[in-house]
């Protein structure tokens, strides 16, 4: 008999998760027949545990939520709170308010990167891996990607990406944590790279997961818009330790100047319970304290998974964990959504590496258990 553990169970307790049972694909997912004897004495999930997106599994915050319930009311309006909402960052970031632009997601923000980088022919440097947001949009304008692979040790290779900027090079694009690898440019490095290539071009720091770190190596290039550096661009986001993925709020920082440009180049358009959702989460400290705590349960869940069957990963500084498999990551992923686990998509060329988003840590606790029993 199936045993299926539904999603209150799991609250209840990690233990009951591993009661008596068998194991039961998602229909329409590939029979994996050697996964049922691996499985059998554990029991599924009857939802799907979304280990994919890099998303928060707590938000929004109940504050967050309460705001959205009262925005809800005002839905006739276009919107309402976007001068109060960049005043709010204006005091957590200590920048002036004219360096702030609100975009739909970071993705916005992104996109116009990738518009403001192929306005004139030329070409755009990035690391490789890295997230797709602006380098896809500049590729689709025409523009050329100089893309730099990591170093040995998976991290961004800011020499070797100094040497691959050419004379006709508009932009130079970083992501800091990376995605999909979730390291760290050291900071001094950082800093001196910036600054010197912000002289004669953009430099696009995209922080997404910037609120997750907590490493003295890392500092983000904020205080360089603080003191009135042009050319420099910084992306943050609401989707992340905020938890309103789906209300689509982000966030450019930059010199004035710029964020006017960005403004007169934004196509998207803000929603008042985005805005009131934001304006709320982000007076929210103890929410994102308890959010950062519950992701480094998760994340010790599965950096213990790994360190016992002997798996190579990097060290996380974000919401999610990239794996070395040892074998293609479709086939892993095929496996793990039969034990109703969403993982990250491939991320060529590593493609027996897998990214793992952090769900709560007792939803990470059963897919640390289907991982080791599936792949150890
Ligand atoms: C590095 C990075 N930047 C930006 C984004 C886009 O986030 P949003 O458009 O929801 O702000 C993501 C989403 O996964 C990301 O990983």
């Amino acid at each position: 008999m199936t045993k299926r553990i539904s999603r209150r169970n799991l609250l209840m307790g990690g233990a009951a998760v591993f009661g008596a049972g068998m194991l039961q694909g998602i229909p329409g997912a590939p029979a994996i027949r050697w996964m049922n004897s691996a499985m059998a004495d554990l029991a599924t999930p009857d939802y799907l545990i979304r280990a994919s997106s890099n998303e928060n599994p707590y938000g929004p915050s109940r504050v967050a939520l309460q705001a959205i319930a009262e925005a809800l009311r005002d839905a006739n309006k276009y919107t309402g709170i976007t001068n109060e909402l960049i005043s709010v960052l204006a005091q957590i970031e200590q920048v002036p308010e004219e360096s702030i632009a609100v975009g739909s997601g970071s993705g916005e923000i992104l996109k116009v990167g990738g518009l403001m980088a192929s306005l004139e022919p030329g070409s755009v440097v990035c690391p490789d891996p890295t997230f797709a947001g602006l380098i896809r949009y500049a590729d689709n304008m025409g523009t050329e990607l100089i893309r730099v692979p990591v170093n040995d040790a998976l991290e961004t290779d800011l020499d070797a990406m100094y040497r691959a900027i050419r004379p006709d090079t508009n932009m130079v694009y970083l992501c800091n944590p990376n995605n999909p690898i979730p390291n760290l440019i050291e900071k001094n490095a950082l800093r001196d790279f910036v600054l010197e290539v912000s002289r004669d071009r953009l430099v696009f720091i995209d922080e997404a997961y910037h609120e997750f770190v907590d490493d003295p190596a890392y500092d983000s290039m904020m205080d360089l818009i603080r003191d009135g550096h042009r050319n420099i661009i910084i992306s943050r986001t609401a989707s992340k330790i905020h938890g309103i993925a789906a209300l689509r709020v982000g966030f450019a920082y930059a010199h004035p100047d710029h964020i006017e440009d960005i403004n007169n180049k934004m196509t998207g358009q803000l929603n008042i319970v985005g805005m009131k959702a934001a304006y709320a989460s982000y007076q929210d400290a103890e929410f994102q304290r308890y959010s950062l705590q519950q992701n480094r349960k998760s994340l010790d869940i599965m950096e213990a998974m790994c360190d016992e069957i002997g798996a190579r990963y990097v060290k996380s500084h974000a919401n999610f964990m990239f794996i070395e498999t040892g074998r293609e990551v479709a086939e892993v992923s095929a496996a793990m959504r039969g034990a109703n686990v969403l993982i990250g998509r491939p991320f060529p060329p590593f493609n027996d590496w897998a990214r793992i988003s952090m769900a709560k840590p007792e939803e990470m606790q059963y897919v640390a258990e289907v991982y080791k029993r599936l792949f150890a």
